[in-house]
């Protein structure tokens, strides 16, 4: 089933440019993804086509108004294939996580309002909006960016985007740990050589040595995203020997 992204933005351009190459363009291309951009400045009654005007209460910059929002974000709803979900981008909503792009691969369709300014009017956000994503804890000067990383997510689980959908089974973060490292050819190069076990064929042994690594990196580079996790037996004695391991450096480094 293909799904339909309907983007509202003041800067389609921006969202136009993802058209042309990697995810997007392959899963347009293979039919997988449908996306149509609508911009709020279209639908302004008056002949400079306003979309913004300044804050009540004063303050800096300008407020983007309800009423040009609101006629996009219609025309968005009558061209989508269902009811889609209205998400805000939004560095004060939920921060986007992989699951959440897992599941909205699942849906038909869903619309995105990309905010620039200060902001949107309050009335909007209170009476059509039903999600806020936020991309990360720091604010860029629009939404657009930040909507093209949620659909990048989001494509890359769509059936018939990726060619080689293993890749994805297996991929970072779909089961709460970091990747494993990764050798292609040639076995040596002057930086190093391929780990012997990946040319074992030793199936069992591979699978081991990447849940190692993976629970490794993990430990290492986001300990946060080990707590309150259920493990296997198995991964619970991989993590034992991470944790030992860092004991014991730590302890060497301090006697040195
Ligand atoms: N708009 C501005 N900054 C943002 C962020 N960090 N995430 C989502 N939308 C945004």
């Amino acid at each position: 089933m293909a799904m339909w992204l309907g983007i509202i933005s003041v800067l389609p351009e921006l969202i136009d440019a993802a058209r042309s190459g990697g995810v997007f363009a392959r899963a347009l291309e293979a039919g997988s993804l449908q996306l149509q951009t609508f911009n709020p400045r279209d639908f302004a009654k008056d002949k400079h086509r306003t979309i913004d005007d300044r804050p009540y209460g004063g303050g800096a910059g300008m407020v983007m108004m309800t009423a040009p929002l609101v006629s996009a974000l219609e025309a968005a709803r009558a061209a989508a294939p269902d009811t889609p979900k209205v998400v805000l981008m939004d560095p004060q909503g939920e921060v986007f996580q992989q699951a959440t792009a897992v599941q909205e691969s699942q849906t038909g369709s869903l619309i995105i309002v990309c905010g620039r300014y200060e902001g949107l009017d309050q009335r909007f956000v209170d009476h059509y909006v039903d999600e806020r994503w936020s991309i990360g804890d720091y604010v860029l000067s629009g939404g657009e960016l930040a909507a093209l990383v949620v659909c990048d997510a989001i494509a890359r689980h769509i059936p018939g985007t990726l060619g080689n959908s293993l890749s994805i089974i297996d991929e970072s973060h779909l089961d709460g740990t970091l990747d494993y490292p990764h050798y292609t050819r040639p076995v040596d190069t002057a930086e190093g050589s391929v780990p012997d076990v990946l040319l074992s064929g030793d199936h069992q042994r591979i699978f081991e040595y990447r849940r190692r690594e993976a629970l490794q990196r993990t430990f290492h580079q986001r300990p946060d995203m080990l707590i309150r996790r259920v493990f296997s037996d198995a991964d619970r004695k991989l993590l034992t020997a991470c944790f030992a391991a860092s004991k014991e450096q730590q302890n060497t480094t301090k006697k040195q």
